[in-house]
């Protein structure tokens, strides 16, 4: 593994593009370099969903056109970041090898050919021929001074490709099962399958949770989740050390998507790289989340993308190795792949650009250099248009080229976030698995607090549950029903005000209550148990007391029994657990015997 060499100052802030050669007369390509020096930009990406031209047919590479394009981008002193093409497993591998296919999750059909990501995580067979391609890169180009460093395939699991309902993935998980569980007694036990007769006498009779009549075990889908988890983490990990293995002085990153959309560890996805990328699309992203629900706020935010989502998934990505990363892929205009598509208000390209140096982004490489003008994604905007001309994000590349230079003797601000937020993917999964209410879920709740947070001008870091947590101030572990020894002990031993969410501690790792009920763990801690949930619909509120101040409850609701405390009342006064504070005529308190009643002698 290289050293991270990122983290320099300012100087070393640089631009870069995603390039497809191959999708370009080869007469274009000195033009094409020349004009990307000429713009500033010093990075540019190639090579991503190449395989059918590197590798034409089995053990028959093509690597004249690459050199040949590698050549003509040094010539103008642009380096070159190389991808492994696993995201697109060419035809002849697919009719080679059909089992490769996944299966669709919902239906069961296999997902064909056709389109990309067409690949089950688990097909042993799959995976060594990743890595098999990725040794033959790396092994021809791993000493090649003109290429910077590698991307691993393409946003794992985007497209909803984290999961398959196929009999390898079916067989994989029965060995996972009896990797964790060892016996089937155990497994039975430990997801309380007596419930509704579903105890299996063998780990070879194990189902994979879909399909069924109504809902599955959530145990037996957490499960599954954690298994394929790790099968997308073997899976990289086996292409980075193929990687690894035959290079120097190359870096290794990885695009990610948004943490929630990929239902992996990301954490741990990130642990082989030496720092990761982010692509950056925010007003698609926008579209997505707020179109259906929130349509107000996205025809508000329609051509800046929602300020706080953007913010957001930067210092998640951030926060994954907790250092500089990249913005791989910046949206330079209108995307074709969101509900609609509107182009961005003037400066937004600029805006986005800055923004995520400012959330510590080193470099920011924008999709895609020229607008296709063949195949799926010909209504996405580039830097150029089909027909070379600059398209309205040129000016704006430009204006951050002039701001980089200006900030080029400028040293790097120190680490500046007091406020660490907590979060994982298994609060994700609970969250989605037993929902018990509407739009409820783990990863709303932590933007809910960084939104907040926002508003206060006050800057997060977003990291795992093992994190160092001791030189924050203040520690928000939004909602973790499954608390990990590693974050009680964090906790514990920091002096940061600590503030626990709904759910926290709900659930042990089996997903089951706590004999001791919620919050589990986090009672050898606080000193409180929950005693009820409720959950109320969208639409209503009701008004709920504190320290003098009406708050609205919505969505979720958890009636606490606090042993030994008391509840401040504010202003120097407090009333035992167990009773109301009611202001008095006297402008003081009075405690009501009666909890949580409206103020008697009101
Ligand atoms: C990204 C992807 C690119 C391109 C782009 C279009 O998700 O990595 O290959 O498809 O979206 O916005």
């Amino acid at each position: 593994m290289t050293e991270q060499k990122f983290t320099g100052g300012f100087s070393q802030l640089a631009l870069g593009v995603c390039y497809y050669p191959e999708h370009w007369p080869e007469q274009d390509w000195a033009e094409d370099a020349a004009q990307m020096r000429a713009l500033g930009l010093r990075y540019v990406r190639i090579g991503e969903f190449a395989w059918s031209r590197l590798e034409p047919q089995r053990n028959q590479f093509e690597f004249d056109w690459l050199d040949r394009a590698i050549a003509t981008l040094a010539a103008e002193n642009l380096k070159v970041v190389l991808c492994t093409p696993t995201a697109t497993p060419p035809k002849w591998l697919i009719d080679e090898h059909p089992e490769i296919l996944p299966g669709d999750p919902d239906s069961g059909h296999v997902r064909g050919f056709g389109s990309r990501r067409h690949y089950d995580f688990s097909s042993t067979t799959y995976r060594e021929e990743a890595v098999r391609i990725s040794a033959v890169l790396a092994n021809r180009y791993g000493n090649d001074a003109r290429i910077i460093g590698w991307q691993t395939d393409n946003e794992l699991c985007c497209h909803d490709t984290a999961h398959s309902r196929s009999a390898s993935a079916r067989q994989a998980f029965q060995a996972w099962c009896q990797a964790r569980y060892e016996t089937i007694a155990h497994l039975n036990t430990a997801w309380g399958n007596v419930f509704w007769s579903m105890e299996y006498a063998s780990f070879t009779a194990i189902e994979l949770p879909f399909g069924t009549v109504t809902e599955t075990n959530p145990a037996h889908q957490i499960a599954y989740r954690r298994f394929a988890s790790d099968q997308i983490l073997h899976f990289h990990n086996a292409c980075c050390s193929a990687i690894e293995e035959h290079t120097q002085n190359q870096w290794i990153t990885h695009n990610f998507i948004p943490m929630k959309d990929t239902q992996t560890d990301c954490f741990a996805l990130a642990a082989p790289l030496d720092f990761v990328s982010y692509d950056s699309y925010p007003l698609g992203r926008s579209e997505f989340l707020l179109g259906r629900d929130e349509p107000e706020l996205a025809r508000r935010y329609m051509r800046t993308g929602h300020p706080d989502y953007t913010a957001y998934y930067l210092d998640q990505c951030r926060g994954l190795k907790n250092r500089g990363f990249w913005i791989m892929e910046q949206q330079p205009g209108p995307v074709n792949w969101a509900p609609s598509n509107p182009r961005p208000a003037p400066g937004m390209v600029t805006l986005w650009s800055l923004e995520a140096i400012a959330h510590g982004a080193d470099v920011v490489s924008f999709f895609r250099w020229r607008q296709a003008q063949f195949a799926q994604e010909q209504m996405h905007a580039g830097l150029l248009r089909p027909d070379r001309s600059h398209s309205d994000a040129w000016a704006e590349v430009e204006a951050v080229v002039r701001v980089i230079k200006a900030l080029e003797n400028e040293p790097l601000p120190k680490p500046w976030a007091q406020v660490a937020l907590v979060t994982d993917v298994s609060a994700q999964w609970v969250s989605e698995i037993e929902q018990q209410g509407q739009r409820v879920e783990a990863p709303q709740v932590n933007f809910q607090f960084y939104r907040a947070l926002r508003r206060l001008n006050v800057a997060v870091d977003i990291v795992s549950p093992s994190a160092d947590l001791s030189h924050y101030a203040l520690v928000i572990v939004a909602s973790m029903p499954i608390v990990s020894a590693a974050l009680l002990k964090a906790c514990e031993q920091s002096d940061a005000i600590v503030l626990f969410g709904p759910r926290c501690g709900a659930k042990t790792e089996e997903f089951q209550i706590p004999p001791n009920r919620a919050p589990g763990v986090l009672q050898s801690w606080l000193d409180l148990q929950v005693n009820s949930v409720e959950t109320l619909s969208p639409d209503v509120s009701e008004p709920f007391e504190c320290k003098g101040e009406i708050f609205q409850i919505r969505l979720w609701c958890e009636d606490l029994s606090v042993a030994t405390a008391t509840i401040d009342c504010g202003g120097g006064a407090s009333c035992p657990d167990t009773n109301t504070c009611c202001r008095n005529g006297e402008g003081g308190f009075s405690c009501c015997p009666v909890k949580e009643a409206t103020c008697c002698g009101d």
